[in-house]
């Protein structure tokens, strides 16, 4: 999809397919601005009988040609001072998966001067991400996908407009919900090393994926623990970015990488979802994506590390039993008392990894429980932390990408619920609190100076329903807020 500017003066313009998007005060005005294309009395009293009054993402499709223009619409932008990022996302995704399969260009013409130059990048990549399609397991190809360009009339309003970083989050987050979306048979932890790989020689990111023998080396008992069960080889990924100067701040980004959750012997049973469990990779999915967009983008004094402990969570004569004793690379012993808490396992591992590296700081994602489906539903995710600025930069951050995270407590009196008879800990809690316990258990792997979060994605990194810039199916959470951090911090 191409992407491209109409700066002169409007009375110039000429296209097919024109959008105009109007808050409830301006009507007229934005009417009167089309009048050397369309009969704007026509259009009034068209809004009158179907009582257009430029409500919140009120929209009217007008299909009738004259010589210079074969279709017009209009989106309700609603009252002027109500206007924000989220709800201009969802407009704009809500109208371009209306006409994605029907024009082939589209000439968007907004109040752009009021919104802010920000909102161009907005749109941008509202438009491209609600209209993201993946059909790599069809075998007829969907050819309906017609629109193939979109033009932002913007009348002289800025100067520098570039989509770049726009287009580079963008890849980014398309390139996480590819990794989300494929089959368990079709992306194996072997395969999410080679993709993993091919971002960092195509992006110039150092590359480490450690094998199994090498993890026994830095004796991650916990995550080995969990891969033993599958017949497929575990593969420790570890990207690095390091800018060209000296460096401000030293960052680890953590993703539970299971690219498949069977339960292991605790098998997921009912109605557990066992079939989605294609998606218990989002969190590595999110890291992954982050990556391509910021090998892309270049922070510039920032070091930023990549990790992911990919591998299965499956049953064979080896796998786990329920009741082992494992050792986790810090030296922790842990009662595995429900194999289906596996995501903290290799998480332990891979954040005592990162805390090697002596980051100042360390932010995982992961599909970890499905308590914070229960406490948080599928539109928000849950975040714990040791900082509190930490934390309030994280949610601030998904707030402007337009990802909704909310801070959860670190309840310290729930640690006994993790106290185990045999070991230093167990992996399961009590149900109550399930997902508070499981970030407890986290904050025994890593040194507690490093400021650390925690983001539970197990409800928002799929929805089954078109939802604002996110179509049916995984939603690459977690990319579009870690690159907006790393911009802000
Ligand atoms: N991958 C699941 C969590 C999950 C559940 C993600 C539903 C998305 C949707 C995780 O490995 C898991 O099985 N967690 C258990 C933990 C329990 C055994 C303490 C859970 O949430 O049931
Ligand atoms: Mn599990
Ligand atoms: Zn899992």
């Amino acid at each position: 999809m191409q992407f491209s500017i109409f700066d002169n003066p409007l009375k110039t313009w000429q296209g097919s397919t024109l959008l105009i998007g109007t808050f409830e005060e301006d009507i007229n005005e934005s009417l009167k601005k089309i009048g050397f294309i369309l009969n704007t009395e026509l259009i009034s009293e068209n809004l009158k009988k179907k009582n257009f009054k430029g409500g919140n993402g009120q929209t009217l499709f007008f299909d009738f040609l004259n010589e210079k223009i074969n279709s017009f619409s209009l989106i309700g932008l609603g009252e002027k001072d109500k206007i924000d990022n989220d709800s201009l996302r969802n407009y704009l995704s809500d109208f371009a998966r209306k006409i994605v399969d029907k024009e082939r260009k589209i000439s968007i013409l907004l109040p752009w001067e009021y919104l802010g130059k920000d909102s161009l990048n907005v749109a941008f990549e509202a438009i491209r991400l609600s209209t993201f399609k993946d059909n790599r397991f069809n075998s007829k190809k969907d050819e309906k996908n017609k629109l193939q360009e979109v033009e932002f009339i913007i009348e002289n309003k800025f100067s520098n407009i570039s989509f770049k970083e726009s287009e580079s989050l963008c890849e980014g987050v398309e390139f996480a919900r590819k990794l989300v979306a494929a089959p368990p048979n079709s992306l194996t932890p072997l395969d999410m090393s080679i993709k993993a790989n091919e971002i960092g020689k195509s992006h110039d990111l150092e590359v480490k994926i450690l094998e199994k023998n090498q993890c026994e080396e830095l004796k991650m008992g916990a995550y080995l623990a969990v891969a033993k069960g599958s017949d497929l080889e575990p593969k420790f990924i570890h990207l690095i970015y390091k800018p060209k100067g000296p460096s401000r701040r030293k960052i680890a980004l953590v993703g539970k990488g299971l690219t498949f959750d069977s339960g292991g012997y605790n098998l997921k049973v009912g109605a557990s979802q066992i079939e989605m469990m294609k998606y218990d990779m989002g969190g590595s999915a999110a890291v992954l994506g982050a990556a391509r967009a910021l090998g892309a983008i270049k922070p510039k004094d920032i070091e930023i590390h990549f990790i992911v402990a990919a591998c299965e969570n499956m049953i064979n004569g080896s796998a786990v039993h329920p009741g082992d004793v494992i050792k986790a690379s810090n030296g922790k012993t842990i009662e595995i008392n429900n194999t289906d808490a596996e995501g903290r396992l290799t998480l332990a591992d891979a954040l005592t990894y990162a805390s090697n590296l002596k980051p100042d700081t360390i932010i995982d994602l992961a599909t970890l429980t499905g308590a914070c489906v229960i406490a948080l539903g599928n539109d928000v995710a849950g975040l714990w932390s040791n900082s509190d600025n930490l934390a309030k930069e994280l949610v601030n951050s998904g707030k402007k990408a337009g990802e909704n995270i909310w801070q959860m407590p670190l309840q310290r009196s729930y640690k006994d619920g993790l106290k185990s008879h045999i070991a230093d800990l167990k992996n399961t809690g009590p149900r109550p609190g399930g997902s508070i316990t499981a970030a407890l258990f986290l904050e025994e792997f890593f040194d507690k100076k490093i400021n650390w979060a925690h983001i539970d994605i197990a409800g928002t990194c799929w929805t089954d329903k078109n939802k604002g810039i996110n179509s049916s199916g995984a939603t690459g959470f977690g990319v579009r807020t870690l690159v907006q951090w790393i911009k802000d911090i």
